[in-house]
């Protein structure tokens, strides 16, 4: 609905409900329209009214353990060109105390890896399932020259072991949205936990504008969070902010970069 709402064909009221935009009857259809571009071309876009009707995703949910990491290896490279100009200016902006970190959901490491480039004695924990880590990580850490900086555990980021206060930085790139609200109040408050004293947390996310009728992007992504996932959602900054603050993170920083969204970097501590 608030995709439909970016878009002027359903409006909310005021108490928060929708109504159809005047105009909107004449696209009320029975069948969605084959030649909506606008989608990502995802074979599951083919099913979107079995998503809507049930609520439910129409797949294997991709964080789910049935996935084991077939669906991101196939995904993870594409991210890497988008998410690595806001990286470098990440990286830019980290401070110099920064000495070993850790990369949740790596992928291709494009977070971590900006900061490995351009401070070499950096050490940094990759953590993601077995198959990216083999198919994509590996791989983009050996074509940029890190990969003797990088130690790969494969794993849940749930369950996986990690040591305790022991990171300078933890990268959480694009993560919490497939997650949604519990999970991602499970995994910062691991991560608080794998912070060390005055160390840090970055994440990188989609995010929502506030009122959702002018995110039409991040509303076609909340639509496959919905088929793809079991929770998953698109937060808004006052979201992410809320989350971060209640893992017991500080001095929250919003760095908006060339990219479409801000990274948020908080810190442990005072
Ligand atoms: C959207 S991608 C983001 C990759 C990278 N951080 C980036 O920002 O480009 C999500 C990554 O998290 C990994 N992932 C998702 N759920 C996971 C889990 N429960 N345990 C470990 N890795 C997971 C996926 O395999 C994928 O590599």
């Amino acid at each position: 609905l608030r995709l439909l709402a970016s878009v002027d064909l359903v409006r909310m009221a005021k108490d928060s409900g929708f109504f159809l935009a005047p105009g909107a009857r004449r696209y009320v259809k029975k069948r969605w329209r084959d030649d909506w571009e606008a989608f990502p071309l995802i074979p599951e876009y083919a099913q979107l009214e079995l998503a809507v009707r049930s609520g439910r995703p129409i797949r294997p949910p991709v964080e789910g353990v049935d996935d084991d990491g077939d669906f991101f290896s196939t995904v993870v490279p594409a991210l890497f060109e988008l998410h690595r100009p806001d990286a470098q200016f990440l990286a830019q902006r980290t401070p110099d105390t920064v000495r070993r970190a850790l990369d949740l959901g790596a992928g291709s490491a494009v977070w971590s890896m900006a900061l490995a480039q351009i401070r070499p004695p950096l050490q940094v924990l990759a953590v993601d399932r077995p198959k990216v880590l083999d198919q994509v990580t590996s791989r983009y850490l050996a074509d940029h020259g890190v990969a003797s900086q990088y130690e790969l555990r494969a794993g849940n980021y749930h369950q996986v072991d990690l040591e305790s206060e022991a990171y300078d930085i933890v990268y959480l790139g694009h993560l919490l949205h497939a997650d949604g609200w519990e999970a991602s109040r499970r995994l910062l408050a691991r991560t608080y936990s794998a912070v060390a004293p005055d160390g840090y947390v970055a994440v990188a996310e989609i995010v929502a504008a506030e009122p959702p009728q002018f995110s039409y992007a991040p509303s076609v992504f909340d639509l496959s969070m919905l088929m793809l996932t079991e929770h998953g959602l698109v937060f808004t900054a006052r979201e992410l902010t809320a989350l971060v603050s209640e893992a017991g993170f500080r001095d929250l920083r919003w760095l908006r970069g060339p990219g479409d969204y801000p990274c948020l970097l908080a810190k442990k501590g005072g």
